[in-house]
């Protein structure tokens, strides 16, 4: 039996790939290739020594779904299929939700249809809004989102619980992503965002490589130790880790289960700097600039649910996903582009 993989040739999809056949699991990986391109799959099978299929098929498109579910003995999903630009779905709200929840709700009906009830989600640490005390817990009042990407998060969450409620035969496991960075160590699969990045390590390595001049620091006078914004930044690795551990677990429990995947620790903006510049002996030139719109002072995980339930927890820190972000950024400063 496999496990599809729904956006499986973006940064976190492929890490998980990677992660999948290193346990000894099958995998379908299907993806549109809107933000990502088939050469990571290829990438993977490099690292890994293993094949899998991969098939370009958008999660809106019902049929094709079906005909996939019908040629493959698919026993759950992991679903990362979305767009994520902040920024972006401000701008295009409607697309937004028409991608990321039309294209949920038409994944769950091909599910349905096949008899496969087991999933596992991409949510979002954003669901937990600005108003709750850090660290953030699994069992906090969500919502107060900021725009409409992550709004698209918190209504995906609401109907994968209704659906557990309506059907108990159905198991979904909520994953609330800290902030993903890093790179495998192989340095073949990365991150590689289109155009001038948004997020804060991808800025600072396209900064490393000389493509930007320098980072703005987005204010230093939040309510933090040195006064920038601080986040949980977890090494893509072990988040593509903790899909292996989720999977199991809602393959052998039904209903529906959230876990925060972090380390649990913030770290703030100037020391990201500063582990990046002590990993790979290159300076960071940076200047304090306004903050930016949306942004919280701190955002960090209780990860013991996890720990617990999942048995899970990180093995990285913030310096290996510097040093591995950069071998990433070095030898693929175009990302999969030649
Ligand atoms: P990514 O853009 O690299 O990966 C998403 C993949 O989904 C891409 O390969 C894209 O081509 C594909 N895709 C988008 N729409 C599709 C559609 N309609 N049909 C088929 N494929 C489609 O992003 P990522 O960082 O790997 O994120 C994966 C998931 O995790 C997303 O749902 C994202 O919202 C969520 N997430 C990411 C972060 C982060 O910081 N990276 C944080 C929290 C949650
Ligand atoms: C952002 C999104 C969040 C999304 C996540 C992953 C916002 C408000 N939040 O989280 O919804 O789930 O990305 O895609 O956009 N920073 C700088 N300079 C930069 C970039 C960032 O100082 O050029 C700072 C930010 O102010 C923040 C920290 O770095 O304090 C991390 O920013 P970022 O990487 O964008 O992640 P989040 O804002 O946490």
């Amino acid at each position: 039996m496999s496990i599809l993989i729904t956006g499986g040739a973006g940064f976190i999809g492929s890490h998980t790939c990677v992660e999948m056949l290193n346990a000894g699991k099958d995998i379908v990986v299907i993806d549109n290739y809107a933000n990502s391109s088939p050469k990571a799959c290829e990438r993977v099978k490099q690292i890994t020594g293993k094949d899998f299929p991969y098939i370009e098929c958008d999660i809106r498109d019902e049929e094709k779904l079906g005909e996939i579910f019908a040629g493959y003995d698919i026993e759950a999903v992991i679903h990362f299929a979305g767009l994520k630009a902040v920024g972006e779905s401000c701008q295009k709200p409607v697309e937004y939700y028409d991608n990321n929840v039309g294209g949920t709700v038409t994944l769950l009906k091909a599910m349905k249809k096949a008899g496969v009830k087991t999933i596992i989600f991409s949510s979002s640490a954003t669901v937990y809004g600005g108003t709750n005390p850090v660290p953030f817990k699994e069992d906090m009042p969500t919502g107060g989102t900021t725009n409409p990407y992550g709004t698209t998060k918190l209504f995906i969450e609401q109907i994968l619980k209704d659906l557990c409620a309506a059907d108990k035969d159905w198991s979904a496991c909520l994953l609330r992503y800290f902030n993903p960075i890093g790179a495998h160590e192989s340095g073949l699969i990365g991150e590689a965002p289109n155009g001038i990045p948004n997020n804060l390590m991808p800025y600072i390595a396209q900064v490393a490589v000389g493509k930007l001049k320098e980072l703005r620091v987005f204010g230093n006078d939040y309510d933090t130790p040195d006064g920038t914004g601080v986040r949980d930044y977890i090494h893509v690795v072990d988040l593509a880790k903790g899909h292996v551990c989720a999977c199991d677990r809602a393959l052998k429990v039904k209903g529906c289960e959230i876990f925060n995947l972090g380390t649990g620790r913030g770290v703030s903006v100037l020391e990201l700097i500063r582990a990046f510049e002590n990993a790979n002996g290159i300076k960071i030139p940076y200047v304090i600039a306004p903050r930016r719109p949306g942004d919280i002072d701190a955002s960090f995980a209780d990860v013991s649910k996890a720990r617990e339930v999942l048995g899970w927890q990180t093995e990285k820190d913030a310096v290996d996903a510097c040093r591995d972000t950069w071998n990433w950024q070095k030898n693929n400063p175009n990302g999969y582009d030649d």
